[in-house]
């Protein structure tokens, strides 16, 4: 059996087969990408994608920061890059794995996908959806939430998609910041063996909103019948006009926006735009996982995260090959699902997150080591610091000592990965994410905004050309984008992680502002504390992560009460409360009810010295509080539980 990589001097490097298959396996694409980046990507643009008309050179990248634009007045259609021009191949582009065991699995060719992508695209001009509009699509895991998302390319209208275990809350609040009028949902989905229902929600998060019409899949039951507001998807699609002819975009056009978590207690909508995306998207795909004609990729991120967008449906299909998708939970029925799905498809590219590798590890290597996972050529992390121990497991269990890790660093900002290995040219490191992607560059800069030396951290940032994937500005909010990312560094996007160099190569530590990640999913601590303090018998809160074995951070809340008595019943109604406004995916793990939160002279509650209690450390800078006797006494109460 062919093994892609090869230990020398205690550390692995791609052996020559995956050297003789890699689209890049030599250093010197860096060195050449970085002597004229603007030129690197205009080439690569040109090269990977279609355009219906160029750009003129001068324009490849045209900067006025904090904006910048890259192949300025190329026109193109992502859905014909991502579809039309693969049709003659004959080739699977999407496999749908269903959660109940017994249903069966669907391919759909480029064709067929086309044929639906064609027809979607007219039922949503039927209801009026114009290029520049707004659809929200708050779908599971299933074909249809591709099939709209194309849809929505093909006639230049911008979709934003809504994480199905989202509240009705959440999901109402990105429909009024992105002025949506149409919203594509479900009935519910299948999860743990489970009908969960989405139509409730759905109901719930349109009262108060513009939004006009909702089509609904009928993923769990085929007899209800709609009316009013809501209609059916798969009527809509039988009764609609098999072709619709692509709109002709501008490259900065916007393509998505995709609502993220950031300091603030309103998450914000990232906006992305075509042309640059979209070649971001293709590179990234094609040399990172190395696809070649019999790949198929199986990106574990459902489609509510940009994972999802970009690898497990865009990156995949820009680059014509085949993506697989499973709808439910990785234990379902038992934890070998997933390595069933691996055999039975042939998946020879998995990409999926720390997280879940750690939940595997706790199931037990039982689950795994029947299966030989032979197809298997390369694996792939991302979205949170990646220990040894997981590394190392991931290695010999899952790639079975022979497949390449990329520890891929990116974020919803960037579209794209941007700090990995290459599967060409290594080396694979535990722990350690790698270079930036040829043709960017990023450096860690101290307190005094230079450079560090040694393993010393600080700040990472990116400088200048920015990536083509890179976010295009905040949904209508021109101040938050500046706020958030230009104003720390000048004209450098900051990145809010924290990081420093091995050797030449990029170690990630984990973010510097008051984001956590929690599951791999990405959480302010102001959006949980809003949630909280919006209950009646709350005052105030703090929220602050704590490290968890399997999930990297849970977060814990501090809360001091306006009425009431502290109870078990208060803290449930306090975890339903962050239910209803974020989703469970947000719930606190825990609940202290303080009687003061440690603040300083000018009213900061300073969250730092709760992570210390919590971790059981002396907390530092106590003598700075206006408070410093809360100190003890939240150290008690946290002491008793
Ligand atoms: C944040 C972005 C990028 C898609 C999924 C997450 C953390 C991401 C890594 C990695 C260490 C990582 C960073 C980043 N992160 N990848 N390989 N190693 N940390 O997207 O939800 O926008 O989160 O995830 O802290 O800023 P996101």
């Amino acid at each position: 059996m062919n093994s892609y990589v090869t230990k020398k001097a205690g550390k692995y490097w791609p052996s020559k087969v995956m050297k003789k298959m890699a689209w890049v396996n030599s250093e010197k694409i860096y060195k050449d990408a970085a002597k004229n980046p603007v030129k690197f990507w205009g080439k690569l643009a040109q090269e990977g994608l279609t355009w219906e008309k160029p750009w003129e050179s001068k324009n490849t990248y045209v900067q006025k920061l904090p904006y910048f634009w890259w192949f300025k007045g190329g026109k193109l259609n992502f859905c014909v890059n991502a579809l039309d021009r693969h049709l003659d191949k004959n080739k699977t582009a999407l496999i749908w794995v269903p959660e109940p065991v017994k249903e069966k699995i669907i391919k759909l060719t480029y064709r067929q996908l086309y044929d639906k992508v064609n027809k979607f695209a007219n039922v949503l001009k039927k209801l009026g959806v114009k290029k520049g509009d707004r659809v929200a699509i708050y779908l599971p895991l299933i074909p249809e939430a591709l099939i709209s998302m194309l849809a929505c390319t093909r006639i230049g209208a911008i979709h934003t998609v809504v994480f199905s275990a989202f509240s009705a809350e959440a999901l109402k609040a990105r429909i009024i910041d992105g002025d949506v009028r149409v919203l594509i949902s479900a009935d519910g989905y299948y999860r743990r063996g489970k009908k969960e229902d989405l139509s409730k929600k759905v109901s719930q998060a349109i009262k108060g909103t513009k939004i006009k019409k909702v089509v609904m899949v009928r993923r769990l039951s085929k007899k209800k019948n709609y009316s009013g507001k809501f209609t059916s998807f798969d009527k809509e699609v039988e009764k609609a006009d098999s072709f619709c002819k692509p709109e002709t975009m501008n490259s900065e056009d916007p393509l998505f926006i995709l609502y993220t978590s950031g300091t603030t207690g309103k998450p914000k909508g990232v906006v992305h735009d075509t042309g640059g995306y979209a070649t971001q998207a293709y590179y990234t795909t094609k040399w990172n996982f190395n696809l070649h004609e019999d790949d198929v990729m199986w990106c574990t991120a459902d489609i509510g995260w940009i994972t999802g967008h970009t690898y497990a449906f865009y990156g995949p299909l820009l680059t014509g090959n085949t993506t697989l998708i499973y709808e439910g939970a990785p234990d379902f029925p038992n934890p070998s699902r997933w390595w069933k799905i691996i055999e039975q498809n042939k998946v020879t590219v998995f990409y999926t997150a720390p997280t879940v590798i750690r939940m595997y590890m706790r199931f037990g290597d039982k689950y795994i080591n029947k299966y030989k996972l032979k197809s298997l050529r390369i694996l792939g992390t991302v979205g949170e610091p990646i220990d040894k121990e997981a590394w190392g497991w991931y290695f010999k269990k899952i790639g079975k000592s022979r497949c390449p890790i990329l520890d891929t660093w990116w974020q919803t900002e960037t579209g794209g990965t941007l700090i990995n290995t290459l599967p060409g040219i290594g080396p694979f490191v535990p722990t350690i994410a790698g270079k930036s992607f040829p043709g960017t560059k990023h450096v860690i800069l101290n307190k005094d905004k230079k450079q560090t030396k040694g393993k010393e951290v600080g700040f990472l940032v990116q400088l200048s050309p920015f990536a083509p994937g890179m976010l295009h500005g905040v949904w209508n909010n021109h101040k938050k984008y500046v706020e958030t990312y230009w104003k720390k560094f000048k004209n450098k996007y900051d990145t809010s992680d924290g990081a420093y160099l091995d050797k030449g190569l990029i170690r990630i530590t984990g973010r510097t502002d008051d984001v956590m990640k929690v599951a791999g999913h990405r959480l302010s601590t102001a959006e949980l504390e809003n949630a909280i303090d919006n209950h009646p018998s709350v005052n105030e809160s703090a929220v602050v992560p704590v490290p968890d074995k399997i999930k990297g951070e849970i977060p814990i809340a501090f809360v001091v009460l306006e009425k009431g008595k502290p109870s078990q019943e208060l803290e449930k109604q306090l975890k339903k409360q962050v239910d209803k406004e974020i989703g469970p995916t947000a719930r606190p793990s825990k609940v202290f009810f303080v009687r003061n939160l440690p603040k300083t002279r000018s009213g900061k509650i300073m969250r730092r010295i709760l992570k210390s209690i919590l971790k059981q450390e002396e907390p530092k800078g106590v003598s700075t509080l206006v408070n410093p006797d809360s100190v003890e006494e939240i150290k008690k109460i946290v002491s008793q539980k």
